[in-house]
């Protein structure tokens, strides 16, 4: 997966915004694994559910996908144009979170069935010029953001397995400069608007739909 660039994808990534042009910031994003291309030595009905990957992509700097977790997935990032942040949190371990959860119950706060104690595991800045992947885990480091540091940044992700069966949760993200391993509370929230208008491309030709 270290040598994953958009050659061995064989995609061209949209154009970088010019700054004469007019802005029109989103995120957009792109199956692998359905496109036409995919893993076609495998038999379909083998891999489905079972991985799934993609392309995400930010016109312009500073825009950002919702925190949000993967439940019980494992995910890998490689970057592979411009400079991505990600911040995440991770899971309690189940002993731990029940006694806050008993703790905040006590307390009487009547939001407590919409928020999750987590622990802050710290923010990861990398480049496509990195060899580095970011990993996510089921327990480390499950819930996260990412956020373009670049105009045109684009990643690839791998998930396994895929989401197929269980959506993500999203989270508000209201923690301003979290220590790392302290523990915060995090409230679900709905679909955010960013994820809900997210532009979907079809893999083998991303480019602007008008
Ligand atoms: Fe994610």
């Amino acid at each position: 997966m270290e040598g994953v660039t958009t050659e061995m994808l064989s995609v061209n990534l949209p154009p970088l915004p010019r700054a004469s042009s007019p802005s029109r910031s989103f995120i957009y994003f792109a199956s692998v694994y359905e496109s036409p291309i995919k893993f076609q030595e495998l038999e379909k009905n083998e891999t489905d559910g079972l991985i799934e990957c993609s392309i995400f992509g930010f016109t312009h700097a500073n825009l950002a996908l919702p925190l949000h977790n993967h439940p019980d997935i494992h995910g890998f990032i490689k970057v592979i144009r411009g400079k991505i942040q990600i911040k995440s949190f991770s899971w309690l371990d189940p002993d731990e979170e029940q006694k806050l959860m008993k703790l905040n119950m006590a307390s009487g706060d009547h939001l407590l069935h919409h928020k999750k104690p987590v622990r802050f595991a710290g923010k990861t800045i990398i480049s496509s010029e990195d060899k580095t992947i970011a990993s996510l885990c089921p327990q480390i480091g499950n819930i996260h953001t990412i956020q373009s540091l670049e105009d045109g940044a684009a990643f690839f992700d791998l998930l396994i397995p895929g989401y197929i069966g269980r959506p993500c949760t999203y989270y508000a993200d209201e923690v301003e400069n979290p220590n790392f391993d302290e523990i915060y509370w995090l409230r679900t929230i709905p679909e955010p608007f960013c994820a809900r208008t997210m532009r979907s491309m079809p893999y083998d030709s991303i480019h602007w739909l008008d």
